[in-house]
């Protein structure tokens, strides 16, 4: 099967990287995300230890689709008995560009009654709609009016690994932290530190991926995470007990140790988040109260990454990225990595101050929802 995970806009390479660690075949990283190839099975294990992939998708079938009758007649070439019956509920999505059929919720609405005609016609009941928690969950992309169609393996954005209950202004969704710290190059053994935590989505991401627990393993409540997939009609014995063995694997690999990773924030609430956020993911987080300004070194030296304030919602000013450039500036030997969503931080840093500038950054454009940002990553002389 072809299957395609999706990225957060920039961090494609992550993705692609992340693929090939975990032995998928057929990986090619392409605009939006990354294709790889094979049994159903490898799209399971896919949502179950994929961290920067915001979905899993496997291609049903794709076709020229110039009008509604052609969007209508591929989407019911499309044998949906194995995976939705009457019982089951459905949602459709759909996005399109340079083609005749501009509306997207009207092509998803075509795209579901062909679906809903298909079952009519071979049950005689016909499936319902559930919006906001769908069994099947279908994807519809119309580019130059080629349809494709697509499954998603997950059901749900893969970010909600259900840890985070308690949340700041603005948190990084837990993909793209993921992502930040493949991009960055932190090796996993250097001491982690994020002095802007926040709700401690950085930190905790790292010290999962230090100790190898999967996405997948991820509980709330005591509850296994629960993946769309495992809600489709033809999710029998057989794959249960292959989710199963996969949970099992990645069970198996899980290290019990991990290096020291760091968290703090001004804000004592945020505090409080991280420690409540880490416990829920069931890792070790250092936290404490304190300001980006008094930052110190590490030892040995350490990755520094760090999301500072730069929206609306959580504004940054001059004067905190001037002192917070000069406290990153003293951490001789460290790496420090931003996502900068604003020119003034890498101005910050190069500005000249009693410390030299920073040298010139590794820069990489990663889209943070819909804002363009920077990771900026730097090694302090
Ligand atoms: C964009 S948020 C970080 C969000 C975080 N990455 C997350 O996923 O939740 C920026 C954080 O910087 C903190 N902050 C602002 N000024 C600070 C300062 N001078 N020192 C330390 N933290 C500061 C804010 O309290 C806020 O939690």
């Amino acid at each position: 099967m072809d299957f395609f995970a999706t990225a957060a806009k920039g961090t494609e390479p992550a993705i692609r990287d992340e693929l090939r660690e975990l032995r998928f075949r057929g990986v090619r990283a392409d605009r939006g995300g990354v294709h790889f190839t094979g049994a159903l099975d490898e799209g399971f294990r896919a949502c179950f230890e994929l961290r920067c992939a915001l979905r899993v998708l496997t291609e049903l079938g794709s076709f020229d689709a110039p009008h509604e009758g052609a969007l209508y007649e591929g989407v019911q070439g499309i044998d949906w008995t194995r995976f939705l019956d009457p019982s089951r509920t459905l949602a459709v999505r759909a996005a399109c560009r340079s083609s005749a059929l501009t509306h997207t919720q009207y092509i998803a609405q075509k795209t579901k009654d062909a679906v809903v005609d298909q079952l009519r016609q071979r049950h005689g009941a016909r499936p319902s709609v559930d919006r906001d928690d769908p069994d099947v969950l279908i994807f519809v992309h119309l580019v130059r009016d080629r349809a494709t169609v697509y499954l998603d393996l997950g059901g749900a954005s893969l970010h909600r690994r259900g840890f985070r209950s308690m949340a700041g202004e603005a948190p990084l969704k837990e993909t793209l932290a993921a992502a930040l710290l493949r991009l960055s190059g932190w090796d996993r053994e250097r001491p982690l530190v994020d002095p802007m935590c926040g709700s401690g989505t950085i930190a905790i991401e790292a010290a999962l991926w230090a100790r190898h627990i999967a996405p997948g393993l991820l509980a709330t409540d005591g509850e296994e995470r629960q993946f769309g997939f495992e809600r489709w009609g033809c999710h029998d014995e057989a794959a249960a007990r292959r989710m199963a063995e996969i949970r099992e694997a990645a069970r198996g690999r899980v290290r019990t140790s991990a290096p020291p990773i760091l968290a703090s924030d001004s804000d004592a609430a945020m505090v409080a988040f991280t420690r409540e956020n880490a416990r829920a993911a069931g890792v070790e987080v250092s936290v404490h109260k304190a300001r980006v300004e008094d930052l110190g070194p590490t030892d040995p030296p350490g990755h520094v990454i760090l999301n500072p304030p730069y929206n609306e919602r959580l504004p940054g000013t001059r004067d905190l990225y001037r002192d917070m450039a000069r406290a990153l500036r003293r951490l001789h030997g460290h790496r420090v990595a931003l996502l900068s969503g604003t020119p003034d931080i890498e101005r910050a840093m190069e500005q000249r101050l009693p410390e030299p500038p920073a040298p010139r950054p590794r820069s990489l454009a990663v889209w943070n929802g819909d804002i363009e940002c920077r990771l900026l990553t730097y090694d302090i002389p």
